[in-house]
């Protein structure tokens, strides 16, 4: 077993349909069950779609309902979050976010519950199927459907590609990245579900490019998450940082809207 073998599995016949679709579109095989001959299993079942890890043996699935996410919805902080200062959110200013390294949706979900307006860029066809679900899902509970009501679009797509195509006149207020490799020395430090994520995507990533194209697409910021100690993504200067326990957002003010 190659450990970042992919396939998608589904045991729920009303989803068969979503999950061939998949499969053509990404070449993936599909399986009815689990099979320890793949390490990453996209699985389809009747309440969710989640992507189990055989070697770890635990899975990971967008989810706005319950767990970390709703727990932080309602004793977060508020404005005083240091992601929310890092994107100027102030009293009467709430800026539009185009969040370009989606993921499973966490920070923006965040952002969105402060009243952000996002739109989210994701690359991978696999993490992007997990978003879709996990906001099909929240959308079915009255709280987080209020908040998702922010969320404006989700695409599946490369964010350099996507940046280039954005015209002068539509220019988010703020772009936010939260590169996949944050130079971790210790693999202790990274937590289980980033560890299943950096199996399933390739490590050849264009961060660097991701900032340097967002400076030029971004109407006012562009906003790095980076471990506290880590360096400035492609070495690059930021203007101000702002940091939380763990996290560092560096800041890069741009004025392209003028
Ligand atoms: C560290 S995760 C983001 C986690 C996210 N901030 C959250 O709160 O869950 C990085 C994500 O960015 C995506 N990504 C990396 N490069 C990208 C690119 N060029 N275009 C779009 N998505 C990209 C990866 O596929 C991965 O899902």
């Amino acid at each position: 077993m190659k450990s970042s073998s992919v396939c998608i599995v589904c045991s729920d016949q009303a989803r068969t349909q979503q999950a061939h679709e998949l499969a053509r579109w990404t070449g993936l095989p599909v399986l009815d069950k689990k099979s320890a001959d793949f390490a990453l299993q996209l699985c389809f079942e009747t309440d969710r779609v989640m992507l189990y890890d055989t070697m770890l043996n635990t899975s990971i699935h967008v989810d706005f309902v319950s767990g970390a996410l709703a727990h932080r919805r309602q004793f977060g902080g508020g404005r005083d979050q240091a992601i929310a200062k890092a994107v100027g959110l102030k009293h009467g200013r709430r800026p539009n976010v185009l969040d370009i390294t989606a993921g499973l949706c966490r920070d923006a979900y965040v952002l969105a519950s402060l009243g952000c307006k996002l739109f989210l860029v994701e690359q991978s066809p696999v993490v992007y199927t997990l978003i879709e679900d996990g906001i099909r899902r929240g959308q079915s509970d009255t709280a987080c459907a209020e908040i998702l009501k922010n969320f404006i679009s989700w695409i599946n797509a490369d964010a350099i590609e996507y940046m280039r195509s954005i015209n002068s006149n539509s220019r988010p207020d703020v772009i936010y990245i939260d590169p996949m490799y944050p130079d971790r020395k210790k693999s202790a430090l990274v937590k289980k579900d980033m560890q299943i994520l950096q199996r399933l995507l390739p490590k050849d990533q264009y961060d660097d490019e991701l900032l340097t194209t967002a400076l030029d697409c971004a109407a006012e910021r562009v906003v790095v998450k980076r471990p506290l100690h880590a360096p400035a993504l492609g070495d690059v200067q930021a203007d101000t940082s702002i940091s939380s326990k763990k996290t560092r957002f560096d800041v890069y003010l741009v004025k392209n809207n003028q």
